[in-house]
């Protein structure tokens, strides 16, 4: 497990959208990117946009696959996780939109489309690299504590403390979905690499129990503790609660 911790936001965004794009340059195939929402990844999706708009970095052959997405969204609702990432990454980098997938929070048959989603990143070869937040409760994707560490994806209950967090995005709290589709902790496992972003006060105790916890499903992000190739790139000030030396 690497620890990198960076003295802010855009200094957390270079260094994450260089590490996926040196890998990216690794490998002489279509890639196969998974991606996140929330505030926490904006800024790797605007260093990406911008090495995009040089030419640093190509994406006409990349295929993503989402976390998480808000049952009973439309992909059109400005709340939604596709118009997100459409927003802020998909409409500035030259991706093809046909590559790109995001859960089917409409989907009638949502066990259905849940294994679909799961053998779609099976039949693209697997994803190489997966962008990951954390939630102030210890969340990856919207795996809420309790989670099976071995789940795959498929439809949750949100909780309140994330219904909190995420109303800040929303008119008001009951305008927030009470449920998500999500890839399952153990989607994210299955990823070849994978590197978890943070920031903000309000992280640092999810960040030091995902770090150097116990591995527990009370604490969904600890689970990566298990991952041969897991990076933190983490700001100051959510780093404040780490008391080792991490080491590779
Ligand atoms: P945030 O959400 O980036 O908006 O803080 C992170 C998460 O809930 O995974």
């Amino acid at each position: 497990m690497k620890v990198i911790v960076v003295k802010d936001k855009k200094a957390m965004g270079k260094k994450g959208a260089e590490l996926i794009a040196a890998d990216m340059k690794k490998k002489d195939r279509p890639y196969v990117l998974g991606l996140a929402t929330g505030s926490t990844p904006e800024p790797v999706y605007a260093a990406w946009v911008s090495m995009c708009k040089k030419g640093q970095i190509d994406f006409s052959t990349v295929i993503t696959f989402n976390l998480d997405e808000y049952v009973g969204l439309k992909p059109t609702h400005d709340q939604s996780y596709r118009y997100f990432m459409n927003d802020k990454l998909f409409n500035h980098v030259n991706i093809n939109k046909k590559n790109t997938f995001v859960p089917d929070g409409m989907a009638r048959d949502i066990e259905t489309s849940c294994a679909a989603y799961e053998a779609k990143i099976d039949a693209c070869g697997g994803i190489d690299y997966q962008v990951l937040g954390i939630g102030s409760n210890g969340h990856i994707a919207f795996n809420e504590p309790g989670s099976s560490l071995g789940s795959r994806t498929r439809k949750v209950k949100l909780t309140a403390n994330t219904i909190k967090d995420n109303s800040r995005f929303f008119k008001s709290m009951k305008d927030v979905p009470k449920s998500a589709i999500t890839m399952g902790i153990g989607t994210v496992l299955d990823a070849e690499n994978i590197v978890l972003f943070a920031t903000g006060a309000n992280k640092v105790k999810a960040v030091a129990d995902a770090i150097e916890g116990p591995i527990t499903a009370s604490c969904p992000a600890s689970a990566l503790q298990t991952h041969p190739n897991v990076t933190f790139i983490l700001t100051k000030d959510a780093a404040t609660g780490l008391k080792l030396m991490h080491q590779s």
